[in-house]
């Protein structure tokens, strides 16, 4: 199918994520011959640049961050890339937006369809999209328009609610891509596949068989340059209400009737909307929130929370969260989930594991206190791949039961790279396939069911944010938070099969 020739225009386009993440990942799709001949980008932001000044920091920027192995075509590449300076909040800058992307399209013979990426910071949100409008760059008559809208959608409910009406007033729900880049994570749409295209896993993929599901997202590093945002976000909007739960909807969702679009965000709303309500009171019980302190990881000191560039020094940002909640559903009734992240861990990983009830009955010795015997781990990075754990006869007399491991790694699959999330989202995007993007109804549920943990931690000064020294996994209580339901938490290492508290780093 020939694809329609468009222009890519990226807002915030002197910032990192254009520099590390959209123009690589553009550059990608560019060698792969998967974009128009007469692909134009154009970057756009207050910083003043001519096209060349920008082509050059791409083209630096490439060298460094290029995602293939292909590095011949990024000259021929940056040709295609032009820049405007444009001031986000002033009418004329978008009069002369609106010229210089006519000049582009009839320089380079490309269609009226338009591509406008904010990749700005979030208060621009607003803006942009209704200066836009203003200036009639959302009108489809010529050719298509669409808008694609980085995270965070909102900073709470209400002012999520309020971007949501200020974009559909003048947009349509169907020219509105809002990315979340782990639904761009081959290993998270696999969580789709691995469930709803074998008949083995779906029989036991209910509260009938499975005793609670955990998912983790641990990072190894800081805040880096982004404290300043970061401290009026914290773990619970920047991860959770996101990347987290989105992983909770695919892991619980039914199935779909078609792997349409529309089935399979109507199924994932549905997970969104089935999530118990957390009762304030109970906020001190099922949320624990954490701040990493300074400590020394591997012979190199690294700085505590407080003291990254843009933090304050008396932030009460939680820089880890555990939360439990439950989904009230037909499958799910009565499964708890148990959720956590944070920076400063001791590894990166991503993982959602299913643990399974034990057998009705202990037959074997070494089978008894064993709780969670049988986990499905699917892991989303690194080391991407599937882990089953189950019980074995140790060989010889008798019958001891010893947990093993049958493991897949998407490494063996194929020599085909894994592509990064936003080069599956971008193209998914100019594809106008609107599946891996996020609806602002989920969005908003998402706000719902976590408010009531923003708010009890915002009005109770004296719950704590217990402090964690860098590189542990997470505050002293975060074992008890789970040990007390009888469980605990897993403990991943880099590699799929290993885990352990001490992992080798
Ligand atoms: C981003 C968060 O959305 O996701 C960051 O803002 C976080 O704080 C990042 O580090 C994690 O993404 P990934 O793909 O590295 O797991």
């Amino acid at each position: 199918m020939a694809m329609d020739s468009f222009i890519y225009v990226i807002f915030g386009a002197s910032g990192d994520l254009t520099k590390r993440k959209l123009v690589p990942a553009i550059y990608s799709l560019y060698v792969q011959n998967l974009l128009p001949e007469n692909f134009t980008l154009l970057g756009v932001s207050r910083t003043g640049l001519t096209d060349e000044q920008f082509r050059m920091r791409m083209t630096t920027a490439l060298e460094q961050f290029n995602e293939t192995d292909n590095t011949d075509k990024i000259q021929e590449f940056a040709g295609k890339l032009f820049y405007s300076t444009l001031q986000y909040d002033d009418s004329q800058s978008y009069e002369k937006l609106w010229d210089r992307l006519i000049s582009l399209k009839n320089i380079n013979d490309v269609s009226e369809n338009i591509i406008y990426y904010l990749s700005t910071p979030p208060e621009l949100y607003g803006v942009i999209p209704q200066r836009l409008a203003e200036a009639k760059l959302n009108n489809q008559a010529e050719g298509w328009k669409r808008l694609i809208i980085e995270k965070p959608f909102g900073y709470d409910l209400t002012s999520a609610l309020l971007l949501k009406d200020m974009l559909l007033k003048d947009w349509k729900e169907d020219q509105l891509y809002r990315i979340d880049h782990y639904l761009g994570k081959e290993t998270v749409q696999n969580l789709m596949v691995t469930r709803f295209s074998n008949g083995i896993f779906e029989p036991l993929w209910n509260s009938k068989y499975i005793d609670h599901v955990e998912i983790t997202s641990s990072e190894s590093l800081g805040v880096e340059q982004r404290g300043g945002y970061y401290d009026k976000s914290g773990a619970l909007r920047d991860m959770v209400q996101n990347h987290l739960l989105q992983l909770v909807a695919l892991t619980a969702m039914e199935p779909p009737a078609t792997a349409q679009p529309a089935a399979i965000r109507n199924e994932i709303l549905k997970v969104f909307q089935s999530l118990r309500p957390i009762d304030k009171d109970m906020v001190r019980d099922v949320a624990l929130r954490g701040q990493y302190l300074s400590s020394t990881i591997g012979g190199t000191d690294v700085k505590g929370y407080r003291n990254e560039e843009g933090v304050r020094q008396d932030s009460k940002t939680e820089t880890y969260v555990a939360l439990k909640f439950y989904i009230d559903n037909w499958r799910w009734g009565g499964v708890p989930f148990y959720i956590r992240t944070g920076k400063r861990l001791p590894t990166r990983v991503t993982e959602v594991i299913i643990h399974f009830k034990p057998t009705p009955h202990s037959l074997f010795s070494g089978q008894t206190n064993c709780s969670s015997c049988n986990q499905l781990v699917m892991r989303i990075q690194p080391d991407e791949g599937i882990l089953l754990k189950f019980g074995m006869k140790i060989p010889g007399a008798g019958f001891e039961v010893q947990n093993v491991n049958m493991e897949f790694h998407y490494s063996g699959l194929s020599e085909q790279r894994i592509p990064s999330a936003y080069e599956r989202l971008i193209f998914d995007s100019i594809k106008g396939d609107p599946t891996l993007f996020a609806r602002s109804e989920e969005l908003i549920e998402a706000w719902k069911f976590l408010m009531p943990v923003l708010e009890v931690w915002r009005d109770n000064e004296e719950i704590p944010l217990h402090g964690y020294p860098s590189g542990t996994w997470g505050p002293e209580n975060a074992d008890d938070f789970i040990v007390k339901d009888g469980t605990g938490w897993r403990y991943p290492c880099e590699n799929l099969a290993d885990n352990g508290k001490y992992c080798e780093l």
